[in-house]
């Protein structure tokens, strides 16, 4: 199976999400989004932004690899009674069922990020959005001292090495990075612009618990968890988890989480 997917489907990414739709909501509030318009949410997961996208009116069509996830975004839309948001499995590196210039704003949060072959990934993601159309990504940034940059980056060091050609998903989160995949799929480089955002995941527990949550649901987590059981190690990475967790953790009650997570915002205007 292909490892990328495999990788989703593992866990269950809704537990995760969970913790992230006020962010969601907000972000998706900020994109000027109208009736009518045309979106694309890509790596949508089970639509923590594709939702709040058809609240606002728009037509929106939510891609993700993960079966379970596009399954969950669906009886999602059912029960908000929302006829204007569909989800499909599909391959942000190859969106061979769209067709040219389908959508006015193609949007991936955290999403096409984790697709391989991002030259691919951003010539999709400029094929499929209409002249003069706009795609905004959320990439998280390598090193960066918040929680999900630290998670992947703690998770890695107990992952086992990746595949020869393997590129890092982080690497999204370098603009120049970021610039020479869009300039290659024919956008021009004054028309991509970076902003630094944050997300907040919200949990109604302590720190302990949502490690938990993505010790038990969360891919990368768990393979690194796996990988750190087979050396003997996983009490190590639990702890390093909960440390980091706890010392992000900026709510004024410790019963509950609230923990920052800084990305980059990429704005591409075609
Ligand atoms: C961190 S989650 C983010 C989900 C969602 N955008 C959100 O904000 O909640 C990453 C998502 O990207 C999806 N994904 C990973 N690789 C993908 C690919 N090649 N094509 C499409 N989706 C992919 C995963 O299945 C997962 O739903």
């Amino acid at each position: 199976m292909n490892p990328n997917k495999a990788l989703w489907e593992k866990g269950d990414f809704t537990r995760i999400a969970a913790s992230m739709r006020e962010s969601g909501e907000a972000l998706v509030g900020s994109l000027g989004i109208t009736e009518g318009l045309d979106v694309l949410d890509l790596g949508c997961g089970d639509g923590t932004t594709a939702l709040p996208a058809a609240r606002l009116g728009a037509n929106v069509l939510g891609v993700d690899i993960a079966s379970n996830l596009v399954e969950a975004g669906n009886r999602r839309a059912e029960a908000e009674g929302l006829a204007n948001l569909r989800f499909q499995e599909g391959d942000a590196s190859n969106l061979e069922d769209i067709g040219d210039d389908s959508f006015d704003l193609t949007v991936s949060i955290f999403g096409a990020m984790f697709a391989p072959r991002p030259f691919d990934v951003a010539k999709e993601m400029v094929r499929v959005t209409r002249p003069g159309g706009r795609i905004v990504m959320g990439n998280w940034i390598p090193n960066d001292p918040t929680l999900v940059a630290q998670i992947l980056k703690i998770s890695s060091a107990y992952s086992p090495p990746p595949p020869e050609g393997f590129v890092s998903p982080m690497t999204w989160g370098v603009e120049s990075e970021v610039t020479e995949r869009f300039t290659s799929a024919g956008a021009q480089p004054e028309n991509v612009s970076f902003e630094r955002d944050t997300y907040r995941f919200d949990f109604p527990g302590p720190s302990v618990e949502l490690v938990s949550i993505f010790r038990d649901y969360y891919g990368p987590t768990m393979n690194a968890f796996d990988a750190a059981e087979a050396n003997g190690k996983s009490a190590e990475l639990e702890e390093e988890l909960v440390t980091l967790f706890e010392a992000q953790n900026d709510s004024a009650d410790p019963s509950t989480s609230s923990i920052p997570a800084t990305f980059l915002r990429v704005t591409v205007a075609l």
